[in-house]
């Protein structure tokens, strides 16, 4: 008999996406980019193959549906996203896609047909690269997709509405992407856990409990350029001494609390000269917590430090609040069916929670949500040295299939 998934298979394609980069060398993928579009190609060709109908929706995900006893039943939503941050690993995101085509090709190879229909979604955008604001290609599905985000820029000018036409979507047409509650079972995203967790326990698999919270900004402290040589010191309205010392604020709010984490990921000087004092500093901060009122308190904490630093320093603070999402849980229900089919397979069930965000935070103001991580080496993630091992994509991938096989919709 063959194998029901065949894990080598799925690292292979893992490797083939990762060829789907805009730098040599290096894994960088964002939204609505060439790659984007070859990686969706990709994705549908494996798509049609495993027997799923594959379509590109109106956000620019890659939706693949495999029909269930009959057609036109109300679907179990399985994916993750196909977009990476800069120089990224490879399985994250991508293994959540590929590994649920491999279940479903499985189900096909058996001509199985379940009494509901699978979707697998390889969304579009849920790191927030390009427009540093997230989720968009689940917040589109779940119909949470604020039309305001069209008008967001890119590092190099380009709106969100133009670049989606570049990329032959039309933005007067996103709300197609979304889908009715009616039609959607609930959705069930296995990603590699991106923490140390299950790899210090020597387990394969966990049940995520709940996804943390986060809020991202967009800052920029507006100063006065000078003369680096002319202007004293004492005289200076120098915008990057004052960025300096609101990130050493942030970290020491957020260093101060259990379950709260604050990073400045990327920070740029205007004009960007030598002998120029900054006149200008933009900056990010990503916030979280698994509690919403840690992480809100920690934003006013923030908020009042950079107020109360660039008011002595005598320039000017804009803060732009660019995401928000409370925590998420996971729902019981699905837990409990991941965590049998997990015990008849002879594993310990082991539930843990989830400090970085996923697709899941969005789709559950559609349906209800669930995760499955499994290991990675040395919970190395956001990083080219991010990796899993064939052994526990495999055992990821089964205890998917029993889930999916084993699954009862929630009564409606
Ligand atoms: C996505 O990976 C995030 O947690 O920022
Ligand atoms: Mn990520
Ligand atoms: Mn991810």
């Amino acid at each position: 008999m063959s194998r029901a998934v065949d894990a080598r298979r799925v690292m292979e394609r893992i490797d083939a996406l990762a060829s789907c980069s805009a730098e040599d060398g290096a894994l960088t993928r964002i939204f609505l980019s060439p790659q984007h579009r070859a990686a969706n190609k990709l994705v549908a060709g494996w798509m049609h193959e495993a027997g799923l109908e594959p379509r590109v929706d109106a956000i620019g995900n890659v939706v693949g549906r495999y029909e269930g006893m009959q057609a036109g039943l109300p679907c179990l939503i399985l994916g993750s996203h196909l977009d990476t941050v800069r120089d990224a690993g490879r399985f994250d995101g991508m293994l959540g896609v590929v590994a649920a085509i491999e279940c479903v090709a499985a189900l096909h190879r058996a001509g199985e047909r379940l009494p509901f229909a699978i979707e697998v979604i390889g969304f579009a955008d849920e790191e927030g690269v390009r427009f540093q604001s997230t989720l968009l290609g689940s917040r589109a599905v779940a119909g949470t997709f604020d039309t305001e985000l069209l008008k967001a820029v890119d590092a190099d000018g380009i709106a969100l509405a133009d670049a989606m036409r570049s990329f032959g979507l039309d933005p007067a047409r996103v709300h197609e992407a979304a889908r009715r509650r009616e039609d959607v079972l609930a959705y069930v995203e296995l990603h590699i856990e991106q923490g140390p967790v299950l790899e210090r326990e020597g387990l394969p698999v966990g049940i995520v409990t709940a996804i943390n919270g986060a809020a991202r900004y967009a800052v920029e402290i507006i100063g006065e350029a000078g003369h680096a040589g002319t202007v004293p010191m004492p005289n200076r309205r120098d915008a990057l001494t004052a960025a300096a010392e609101a990130i050493l604020a942030i970290e020491r709010i957020c260093r101060g609390q259990r379950d709260l984490t604050g990073t400045v990921g990327r920070i740029r000087a205007l004009p960007g000269a030598l002998n120029v004092i900054p006149g200008a500093a933009q900056f990010s901060i990503d916030v979280r917590s698994p509690d919403d009122a840690i992480r809100a308190a920690a934003e006013s904490a923030i908020e009042d430090a950079l107020d109360g630093i660039c008011a002595v320093r005598g320039v000017q603070l804009r803060l732009n609040r660019l995401h928000a999402s409370r925590a998420t849980a996971c729902a019981d229900w699905l837990m409990e069916q991941l965590a049998a089919v997990i015990a008849a397979r002879g594993l310990k069930v082991w539930r843990l929670s989830s400090g970085a965000g996923h697709d899941a935070t969005a789709m559950r103001d559609l349906t209800d949500v669930a995760m499955l991580f499994i290991p990675c080496a040395g919970g190395i993630s956001h990083n080219p040295r991010e990796s899993a091992e064939v052994a526990d994509i495999g055992v990821g991938c089964e205890v998917l299939l029993d889930f999916i096989r084993g699954f009862k919709p929630r009564n409606r």
